[in-house]
């Protein structure tokens, strides 16, 4: 995507061909700056505080963690090490995992001395493999959400509402939840996008800028005010992004995500979730199994007296999920969608 008009990814190999260049955004949206990682606990470090963040980003930042890992110690303890630490920086999005265990599989096969320069052509092909995935899913998503418009008669704008930041800065380029807005965006079809706040990191303001940037028209709300526009007949869909999807359909994201799809429900509006099969777990059936992140209770409050919880992800049932929209095409929330749209995994 493009800041300042010039086209961007979130994450790329810097000119000295192995350090690794992402975005910081924790500094977004007042400040675009550029961060260099030239180790592995650095890269750890990055995923943990957020620097980078969003569930298909933080695999394609494992996979190149594990190359910087290598670089310093290519030995199977090393690579076996490296692994762990990665995956521990952050529980919930699969994609950590997934792209970690893809890059274990395939290196650890080979001669030691030959893994480094195969570590950083598997990194860059899980990073060109995301920004395709994201296209196809702005593709069908797009579809989708253009049957919402006419179904509704295509007065006025498609009025859309999203929480959190499920955008290109969440992934490597393109973004899930918010791929098919540029595409339709880019179509010429009007839209007017309701951003949640999302509390307590406020991705909403990530997502802000992102739609700014592209000049999508949006405004930023109060996470309490979605059930109150959509009472009122002001939102005609709401599309989120995952951070792992269970076989059976349930969608676990950013914590508040739940109480927007019970109110889409309610209000009879339409509930997409964008989902690349990066983020699909099919060894999971109950959601509870899903480990929620829990961080610290200084990003609620730093009240002295206050006791704060702070669980960064919830999980919506799949019974509240209209379609799940992958880069294969909208499947429905239900155990034998998922499968007959990804067998292979299954
Ligand atoms: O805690 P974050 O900011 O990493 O959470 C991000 C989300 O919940 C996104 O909706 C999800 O990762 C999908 S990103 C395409």
């Amino acid at each position: 995507m493009r800041v300042g008009g010039e086209p961007h990814r979130t994450i790329w190999v810097a000119p000295d061909g192995w350090s690794v260049r992402v975005i910081d955004q924790t500094r977004l949206p007042d400040a675009f700056e550029v961060v260099t990682l030239t180790t592995a606990d650095a890269m750890t470090r990055a995923i943990a505080t957020m620097v980078v963040r969003g569930a298909p980003l933080i695999g394609v930042s494992g996979a190149y963690g594990l190359c910087l890992a290598l670089r310093e110690d290519a030995s199977d303890a090393s690579l076996e090490r490296a692994v762990l630490t990665l995956a521990e920086a952050r529980p919930t999005a699969v994609n950590l995992r997934w792209a970690l265990e893809r890059m274990r599989a395939a290196l650890a096969p080979l001669a030691v001395s030959a893994r480094v320069d195969a570590a950083y052509l598997l990194a860059a092909e899980l990073a060109d493999e995301d920004v395709a995935t994201c296209e196809q899913i702005g593709a069908h998503g797009a579809t989708a959400l253009l049957d919402v418009f006419r179904a509704r008669g295509e007065r006025g704008a498609l009025r859309v509402l999203t929480h959190c930041n499920a955008g290109w800065l969440a992934t490597v380029d393109w973004g899930t939840a918010l791929a098919p807005l540029y595409r339709l965006h880019d179509q010429g079809v009007p839209l007017e996008v309701w951003v949640d706040e999302t509390r307590p990191r406020n991705q909403g303001y990530l997502t802000a800028w992102e739609l700014g940037q592209h000049g999508v028209p949006h405004t930023v709300i109060a996470d309490n005010a979605g059930g109150h526009y959509m009472q009122r007949g002001e939102v005609d869909v709401v599309i989120v992004g995952s951070d792992r999807t269970t076989r059976t359909g349930d969608v676990c994201n950013k914590i508040g995500t739940y109480l927007k799809a019970l109110a889409a429900h309610d209000c009879g509006v339409p509930f997409f979730a964008a989902v690349p099969s990066s983020t699909l777990d099919f060894a999971l059936r109950a959601a509870g199994d899903i480990p929620i992140e829990l961080r610290s209770p200084a990003e609620v409050s730093e009240r002295p007296g206050v006791r704060a919880a702070n669980p960064a992800f919830d999980v919506t049932p799949a019974r509240l999920v209209t379609g799940i929209i992958t880069e294969r095409g909208v499947a429905a929330a239900t155990e034998p969608a998922l499968v007959a749209m990804f067998p292979e995994r299954a």
